[in-house]
């Protein structure tokens, strides 16, 4: 069954098909950080357009690269929400208007549940798309590249502990099945990627943040110890996650520093400086997943969203990966694709048979199967 998918839930417009939940056989993916860079944020306003005006060349592309024409394509999976409600709706009518000329099922499909998805996606070739972490030998850790292939044993199964880090979520789940989730953690404030984002804000270093910071902290030489940065909410009778006050440190450590100037001009101190709260956000994220990895007796993590992009998110989940088997998308599926959204809607085939004109865009929506 080949399903495709829509995208357009932030500041990517992203395009896909997807054989039977698995197969990519094409993701098409247009960022628009160079709109948004000059306003060190997401402009929602300026979101939607860019989705407006990208969106259809994009799919007509898409069809192209694949010789397939809409004849071919069984159903259409697009992003309902959580999102910017202007950028959602361009994705959403779009796909209503492609299903109902079309004749095909439209999909609704929500946007943490089809990040949690990613690291069931496939190239072609049964390349597995996902850097996998396991216990070798002694001490040692195995690890398998996005390009391998994996047996079946070495599959990510359900049930699994999912982290969902993104610009706009933090969520810790217990994945049951792709559309079945219990709710672990989630921030109660800032999300991950957008700490990282606001930090390097402060620091005028650019947008967006993550992986600029993500860079300066894997310089040669930089030191993740020398500030001591608080590990917000990391007690184990501390449900949540917090990041605005390790934000808020930080831009206390800056002023005390000299402020942005200061640390631009001493690229060792900048480095010291991304690499420690780098570090701070990883202890955080890690030392959370690992109980909730033992109080649910999972022995498997998947790590989803863009920031599972980080590199010494990565490194450190190493040290995870001798007792429990860890998962990373490759990271274009990582960040916001339709390849996700294509994927996850396979499993909902059955629930959505129509073309339901009636469905809206929904800014705020509780994964499926928890609670509001
Ligand atoms: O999943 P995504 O593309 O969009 C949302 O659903 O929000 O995630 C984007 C977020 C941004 O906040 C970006 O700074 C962060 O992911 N990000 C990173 C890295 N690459 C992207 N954060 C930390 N390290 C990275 N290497
Ligand atoms: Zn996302």
């Amino acid at each position: 069954m080949l399903i495709l998918g829509i995208e357009t839930s932030c500041d990517e417009t992203s395009v896909a098909l997807v054989e039977d939940g698995r197969r990519v056989l094409a993701s098409h993916i247009a960022s628009q950080i160079n709109i948004h860079q000059a306003f060190g944020g997401v402009v929602p306003e300026l979101a939607s357009r860019a989705h407006l005006e990208c969106l259809q060349p994009m799919l007509v592309r898409l069809l192209e690269s694949q010789k397939i024409t809409m004849n071919e394509v069984d159903a259409v999976a697009v992003t309902l929400g959580p999102g910017l409600v202007g950028a959602l709706l361009i994705g959403l009518e779009s796909a209503k208007a492609l299903a109902w000329v079309n004749k095909k099922p439209l999909i609704p499909v929500h946007h943490v549940a089809a990040h949690l998805y990613a690291p069931f996606l496939r190239s072609t070739n049964g390349a597995c798309c996902l850097t996998m972490l396991a216990a070798g030998k002694g001490d040692g850790v195995t690890e398998k590249h996005p390009e391998e292939q994996v047996t079946q044993a070495e599959e990510l199964t359900y049930p699994y502990v999912g982290l969902a880090v993104s610009g706009g979520h933090t969520s810790l789940v217990l994945a049951k099945s792709p559309c079945e989730f219990e709710l672990l953690a989630e921030t109660v404030d800032d999300a991950a990627g957008e700490a990282f984002d606001k930090v390097a804000k402060l620091m005028e270093l650019g947008y967006p943040g993550g992986p600029i910071i993500d860079k300066q902290a894997s310089l040669e030489g930089a030191d993740p110890t020398r500030f001591d940065l608080p590990r917000p909410m990391l007690r184990r009778d501390q449900k949540n996650f917090s990041f605005s006050g390790l934000k808020t440190a930080v831009a206390s450590l800056v002023s005390d520093l000299g402020g942005a100037e200061a640390l631009k001009s001493d690229p060792q101190l900048l480095a010291d400086v991304c690499a420690s709260f780098r570090a701070a956000v990883v202890d955080v994220l890690l030392g959370k997943a690992r109980t909730a990895l033992k109080t649910t007796g999972m022995k498997q993590l998947a790590i989803c969203g863009g920031v599972a992009c980080n590199a010494g998110l990565r490194k450190s989940a190493q040290k995870l990966a001798r007792q429990y088997r860890v998962f990373f998308p490759q990271p274009a599926f990582c960040t916001d694709n339709a390849a996700m959204v294509a994927g996850l809607a396979w499993h909902l085939r059955d629930r959505h048979k129509g073309c339901d004109l009636s469905l809206n865009a929904a800014a705020s929506l509780p994964l499926p199967g928890t609670k509001a």
